[in-house]
């Protein structure tokens, strides 16, 4: 099989490539004057298994163009099959409809991938499962769990509590309780506008506990500072917080700065901006 890596996360393709010491494939991708993308594999893949490795994250559109140009070049070379490699999925948070007249963007994109015929799609902590269920080709969904619960295993947390931040997250939050054989609570929040959140009340005992809360994504920061403070307020101490995506839209990093906040954790299925990790800040590989 043959290992390829996009433009969006070529760090982590490397690390994978090194993982199962081999190299990545050459393909060169560039853009004309007018924005539009080029692709060309500069070797062949001819009856290749190929593997793609792209995170859809920010510029969100482009990168999901360059996969789908990827696979169609892969696919009109006679590559035999190929996978997509999507740490980070992108419309993910638009899996259903909310209100009349919105599209289902999740859906959408499974049918682009489908179209250009992907075979495979190997995925990584999906904010809704049942995305799965938008494919019919396989669909591996990967969880970062066990890396989190060993990161977490090796720190003397004194008197934890996983904490699940909505109803979404309840059974990574049991699993990851189960793990550190710890209590865990849930949190019920209200979206008011697109992203913000507030918290309406908490199921569990949190008052002098050490919170452990478990994400999927932390994007503009919004939902996470609501989540810390209504910790607070029941008498939580400083909490670890753990997220498999690092979205970090707008000022999401700063917000991290909160002194509810001990301790951040990430992996790099989205990798960070140069110097923003610290002795706060943890970057976990998935690779
Ligand atoms: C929502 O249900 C997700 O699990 C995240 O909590 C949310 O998308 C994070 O977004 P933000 O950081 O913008 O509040």
């Amino acid at each position: 099989f043959m290992l390829f890596s996009g433009t969006s996360n070529r760090s982590l393709a490397e690390k994978i490539a090194k993982e199962l010491r081999m190299h990545l494939g050459k393909v060169h991708i560039s853009r004309f004057q007018s924005g539009e993308i080029y692709i060309h594999y500069e070797e062949s893949v001819r009856n290749a298994d190929v593997y793609l490795v792209q995170s859809l994250f920010q510029p969100v559109n482009d990168h999901l163009m360059e996969t789908l140009f990827m696979v169609d070049a892969a696919r009109r070379a006679s590559a035999r099959s190929v996978t997509v490699v999507l740490p980070y999925f992108c419309y993910a948070r638009q899996e259903k409809k909310d209100a009349p007249r919105e599209p289902i963007s999740a859906k959408v994109v499974a049918d682009l991938l489908h179209t250009v015929g992907v075979d495979r799609v190997i995925t990584l902590d999906l904010h809704a499962p049942a995305i799965q269920g938008f494919f019919h080709i396989p669909v591996d969904h990967l969880t970062a769990l066990d890396q989190i619960t060993e990161y977490l295993a090796n720190k003397e947390i004194v008197n934890p509590v996983v904490v699940s931040p909505d109803a979404g997250r309840v059974k990574m939050a049991e699993k990851l309780a189960s793990y550190l054989d710890t209590p865990f609570a849930i949190m019920m929040k209200r979206r008011p506008v697109h992203n913000e959140a507030s918290v309406t009340h908490i199921i569990g005992e949190v008052a002098g506990r050490t919170p452990i809360i478990i994400e999927d994504i932390i994007d503009t920061g919004g939902t996470i500072v609501s989540v810390i403070e209504g910790l607070l307020e029941k008498g939580a101490k400083e909490a670890y917080v753990c997220a498999t995506h690092a979205v970090l839209s707008g000022d999401g990093l700063q917000k991290l700065n909160h002194p509810g906040i001990r301790e951040v954790l990430f992996t790099d299925s989205i990798p960070l901006q140069p110097g923003s990790t610290s002795d706060r800040i943890h970057v976990i590989s998935v690779a």
